[in-house]
């Protein structure tokens, strides 16, 4: 069964760990500062009892910055991300949200494709944004049905 879970405080631990385990993109103060943003909102992914996926996004005023968005590597590609993602724009659209914003490395192909099919696309670059050079991709949807 899937079902989202919304993460507060308790689940510090939980959502470093996962991160650490998937992708690494933050280190423990680099969470603890997410935490402390206003207006994030943090939401697991759970199957079978485990967090299989995790989505930070911050909401400033009636836009959405995707700040995370990963699903553990034994369960990609099976509809996980999709389903993540279509909660996502749910939420933002009851929260009348108009613009999801994100970015994402010009290397990561995967992401990019996963971005496209949601109908996302490439509004600008940052050059040699992230640590090995490359550069980072800036993306949006606007949402239209509210
Ligand atoms: C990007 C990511 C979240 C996608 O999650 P997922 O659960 O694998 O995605 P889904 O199974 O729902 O796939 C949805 C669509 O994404 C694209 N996609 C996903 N995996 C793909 C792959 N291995 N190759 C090509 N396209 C792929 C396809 O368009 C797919 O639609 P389709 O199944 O109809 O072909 C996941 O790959 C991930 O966590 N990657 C590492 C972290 C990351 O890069 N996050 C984004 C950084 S901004």
């Amino acid at each position: 069964m899937i079902s989202i879970k919304q993460m507060n405080e308790k689940d510090f631990d939980l959502c470093y760990k996962f991160d650490l385990n998937t992708i690494s993109l933050w280190s423990k103060n680099q969470w603890v500062n997410e935490f402390k943003k206003r207006d994030i909102q943090i939401f697991g992914l759970v199957f079978e009892n485990l967090v299989i996926g995790i989505c930070v996004f911050q909401v400033i005023l009636d836009e959405v910055q995707i700040n995370y968005f990963v699903v553990n590597q034994e369960f990609r590609n099976r509809g996980f991300g999709s389903f993540l993602m279509n909660f996502l724009i749910r939420r933002c659209e009851k929260l009348n949200i108009n613009k999801l914003l994100l970015e994402v490395s010009q290397k990561n192909v995967i992401a990019e494709k996963f971005y496209s099919s949601f109908a996302f696309s490439t509004v600008g670059k940052r050059r040699n944004y992230y640590k090995d050079g490359s550069d980072a991709l800036l993306k949006e949807k606007i949402l239209t049905t509210k």
